[in-house]
């Protein structure tokens, strides 16, 4: 049995597909105001600028390929959910956004033409990272990059480690209809990121530590998380109602260390992978 025909396959990609459906109307405000600080920083990575055509994976609410759309790019977006595609073709009148799920991309994706592909904070969800990774590199032309971001450790990124930390703290279980580990579990670290890129083919290889600061009042980055994420808010809204404010209660403790006013300066990191496909 292949990696895409087994049951754990299945049933991730099953707890993705899903869980984005429910966020199409809330990611683009909360969580997605958060991840766009990464985007300027990934473009540059994979050297968009004017006149290049980019071909976007986990396009979300649309907001990277706005992004690059100002650059002057020409841009493709992609997501594996109807309802985030329905939304980024709103934010995006004009452009070709259409429905792909990593690790698969539809063949008139794969010309081998695009001078980028990039995808911010979706390897992390494709439930084979591998085969995603070897499809993009497909997309992209000789000399073409790959750009793709991926979180860095909790006890770096704070802006989500305090939610785990919290579930931690009061001794919560994880809801037994929560699927096990993400496959891209086992690359989440430099090296390991940097291997996956270079296993798909892809030569060149850096992977680099990005960090900024997510500036939001306590109360509604909880908002932002529960509405925004799958997996976080999984593990917390498969709670009793009892533990859900434990739960809260720590993460209002967890978030002191952060005040400035009345908001939280929340710490954010992710890991930043660019490859080159080989001439
Ligand atoms: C955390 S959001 C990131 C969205 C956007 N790139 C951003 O930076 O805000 C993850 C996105 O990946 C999409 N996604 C999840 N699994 C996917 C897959 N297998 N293939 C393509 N997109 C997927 C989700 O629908 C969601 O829009």
């Amino acid at each position: 049995m292949g990696k895409t025909d087994s049951a754990e396959f299945t049933a991730f990609a099953e707890f993705e597909r899903s869980g984005w459906a429910r966020r199409g109307d809330t990611y683009d405000s909360g969580f997605g105001a958060m991840t766009a600080g990464l985007h300027g920083r990934l473009l540059d990575a994979a050297g968009v600028g004017r006149g290049s055509s980019v071909l976007e994976v986990g396009c979300g609410s649309g907001r990277l390929a706005a992004t690059a759309l100002d650059r002057g790019a020409v841009v493709t977006a992609t997501d594996a959910v109807p309802e985030m595609v329905e939304v980024a073709a709103r934010a995006l009148p004009g452009t070709r956004v259409l429905q792909a799920a990593l690790p698969g991309l539809p063949p008139e994706l794969l010309a081998g033409s695009y001078d980028a592909a990039v995808g911010a904070f979706v390897i992390n969800h494709v439930p084979d990272p591998a085969g995603a990774v070897a499809e993009l590199a497909r997309a992209v032309r000789p000399g073409g990059l790959v750009a793709l971001s991926c979180w860095d450790t909790l006890d770096r990124n704070r802006a989500q480690g305090i939610f785990f930390d919290a579930v931690r703290a009061v001794g919560a279980l994880p809801p037994a209809d929560l699927p096990g580990t993400s496959p891209f579990a086992p690359y989440a670290s430099p090296d390991a990121f940097a291997t996956l890129l270079r296993e798909a083919g892809l030569t060149a290889v850096t992977v680099h530590q990005v960090t900024w600061t997510h500036r939001v009042t306590p109360d509604q980055w909880w908002q932002d998380v529960l509405s925004g994420t799958v997996l976080t808010s999984s593990l917390i809204e498969g709670q009793t109602p009892a533990i859900i404010a434990k739960i809260r209660a720590e993460y209002d403790h967890l978030t002191a260390e952060f005040r400035e006013g009345t908001q939280a300066a929340l710490p954010v990191a992710a890991l930043l992978a660019v490859g080159t496909r080989v001439a």
